[in-house]
């Protein structure tokens, strides 16, 4: 594959970075209003200078519990891009289990996220099972804010909370026969609403996706369990979900319940639908097309009230190779 020498990514104009200090002050202004019991009404959230009234249901599947974070990853606390508002990131989604549309937050809310369980298996030399409390227990909990790009061209930021892959690895110890990595979401036909089938073909749930174990040993690669300061709310991908930043969104399985660490390419949801539309590898490329549109820009969702776009050069890894661009030699 080729690869796309990049300027350094962190160096980017001082005028588009959001400030640490602005993101703090935005959480600790939500905090209050929480804390005043402001919660369950119309309430604005992220910010004086933003604030939107939003939908009542909507703020309350939102206004999960805080979570402590152990550290901010000094290396990933700025982008080169405002910080997504919540409201916006909470109701534009992409969640096939509960509809095909982008307007899942609600219907997501049928996710049973009681007495999760996580099953690492496979190639491993330590399998576990860890359940929700173990996950905090074992993996120091940070927060880093990353660039988040579907591949259907719309971009944000998002502010996640999690750990590196790399720790979990660490953990488990997978065996020299494991190559690769495949996650595994949560699926009850009897729960989760989302098609069966699609462009006449029987979608091939549960929803997996998967990684070389290199990658998943990136530094960037992370588990997320919380975004903006809460507990990851259900149209997010509760309870845990993988973010994959210099990759096109679908790589980052969402309620995930399985991990298995295996010899071979794993098969995954997309790319058995169709694999010349989602490669496994599926790396942010601009010079690369997806089938049906072009990859060149990106409409990234701006702030201010309502949805608005705004057309962006689409960056090589997503702005990301200097972490990333040696793994595809
Ligand atoms: N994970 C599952 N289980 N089901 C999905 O439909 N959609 C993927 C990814 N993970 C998806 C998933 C796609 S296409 C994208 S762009 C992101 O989730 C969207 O994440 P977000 O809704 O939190 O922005």
């Amino acid at each position: 594959m080729t690869i796309i020498h990049l300027p350094k990514s962190w160096n980017v104009p001082e005028r588009e970075v959001t400030p640490e200090t602005v993101f703090l002050n935005r959480r600790r202004f939500f905090k209050t209003l929480i804390g005043a019991g402001v919660g369950s009404t119309l309430i604005p959230i992220l910010g004086c200078e933003n604030a939107e009234k939003v939908n009542s249901k909507l703020a309350l599947t939102l206004n999960q519990a805080s979570l402590e974070i152990v550290k901010q990853n000094p290396a990933f606390l700025t982008v080169d891009r405002p910080m997504t508002e919540q409201t916006i990131a909470g109701q534009y989604n992409n969640y096939y289990e509960f509809g095909s549309t982008k307007s899942i937050w609600q219907a997501a809310q049928a996710l049973p996220t009681e007495d999760w369980k996580i099953e690492v298996t496979g190639l491993v030399k330590n399998p576990r099972t860890y359940d929700l409390d173990d996950l905090q227990k074992t993996f120091p909990l940070e927060e880093r804010i990353y660039r988040f790009r579907c591949v259907e061209a719309w971009s944000m930021v998002i502010p996640w909370i999690g750990f590196p892959m790399k720790s979990l690895i660490a953990a488990v110890e997978p065996t020299d026969k494991a190559k690769f990595v495949r996650f595994t979401s949560y699926y009850d036909s009897k729960i989760t609403s989302g098609p069966f089938w699609s462009l006449g073909r029987k979608l091939p749930w549960p929803y997996t996706e998967g990684l070389r174990l290199e990658e998943m040993a990136n530094e960037l690669a992370f588990f997320a369990i919380g975004n903006y300061g809460h507990k990851l709310p259900k149209q997010h991908g509760a309870p845990i979900r993988a973010v994959l930043p210099w990759k096109y969104g679908f790589k980052g399985a969402k309620s995930i319940n399985k991990i298995e660490f295996v010899d071979t390419e794993p098969a995954t949801f997309w790319n058995t639908i169709d694999s010349h539309e989602y490669d496994f590898e599926a790396n942010v490329n601009p010079n690369k097309p997806h089938p049906r549109w072009s990859q060149a820009t990106e409409k990234f969702v701006s702030t201010g009230p309502g949805l608005k776009w705004e057309k962006r050069p689409t960056l090589p890894y997503n702005g990301y190779g200097e972490y990333v661009a040696s793994l595809y030699v």
